[in-house]
């Protein structure tokens, strides 16, 4: 696991961005794996400045949503598949028909998870999966516990997670219980695993993932398992990281060309 301690979430944000460019340089229909929440959000701003800039075509590339809210009307602007359709299929100008994600408002939500497992399989699988992480060590929406093999399926969310998200809702009492997740065993099947990290709250789940043991009760700890993954955070988030001068002294003699 990579660990790049960086100066804020708009030099995260940049950093994964040009990765996220590299890769479509070689790979112009790479899947590229979204996560919503706030933490994200600069690095779809650094990806539709280089497109606007006309340094970067995107026009073939395929976006993959990572979880779903399940019970929310079609169409709720806080559904992810809206926001992933506002903060980064529109800004990029990619079509809908690019987008691939699990139905939540499915009646069979089950058969919608597996079926959301075989259209990633049969889309080539993903090229590189962006991630954030719950205050309570989640990834996708992989609570505390989830075991580290799970497929896609239905979960149900912590009251802190649920607490987290309010933010984005009217009241509390809005933020469904239920959720569609990508599994931690189908997370790890994207070929580049991206995790970002910013700010204080943050930095006990971060340290727990990196230097802790892997444990389902920790999710995001799962990324030591996987041969490349890139774990990316700022000062604030690095801010417990026993081994912090350690990754700092690594990626500051990294050459540039191995990106990350
Ligand atoms: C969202 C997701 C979650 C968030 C996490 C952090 O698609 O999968 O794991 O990444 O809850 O959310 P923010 O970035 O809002 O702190």
């Amino acid at each position: 696991m990579e660990v790049v301690i960086v100066k804020d979430a708009a030099a995260g944000g940049a950093l994964i961005a040009d990765s996220v460019a590299a890769l479509l340089r070689r790979r112009p229909d790479a899947l590229l794996g979204v996560a919503t929440g706030s933490t994200p959000l600069p690095v779809y701003r650094a990806l539709t400045a280089l497109v606007r800039a006309g340094a970067l075509d995107v026009s073939r590339a395929r976006i993959a949503q990572l979880d779903e809210y399940v019970g929310l009307p079609q169409g709720h602007p806080e559904s992810y598949r809206s926001v992933v359709l506002r903060e980064v299929v529109e800004p990029l100008g990619l079509d809908e028909a690019a987008f691939l994600g699990p139905d939540g408002s499915a009646e069979d939500v089950q058969a919608a998870c597996e079926a959301y497992d075989r259209a990633l399989a049969g889309a080539g699988g993903v090229d590189l999966q962006l991630l954030g992480i719950g205050t309570d060590g989640h990834i996708g929406f992989n609570e505390p516990c989830s075991s580290l093999a799970s497929r896609t399926r239905i979960k149900t969310l912590t009251r802190q997670t649920r607490e987290d998200n309010a933010r984005f809702f009217d009241s509390p009492d809005e933020v469904p219980h239920h959720v569609i997740t990508q599994g931690i065993g189908t997370i790890l099947e994207a070929r580049h695993l991206v995790l970002l990290a910013t700010g204080e709250g943050k930095a006990d789940a971060v340290a727990q993932a990196v230097e802790g043991p892997v444990a389902a009760l920790v999710p995001a700890s799962a990324l030591q398992l996987h041969p490349h993954a890139t774990v990316v955070v700022d000062e604030a988030a690095a801010s417990r990281l026993k081994l912090a001068d350690y990754f700092r002294a690594t990626f500051a003699a990294k050459p540039e060309w191995q990106g990350i």
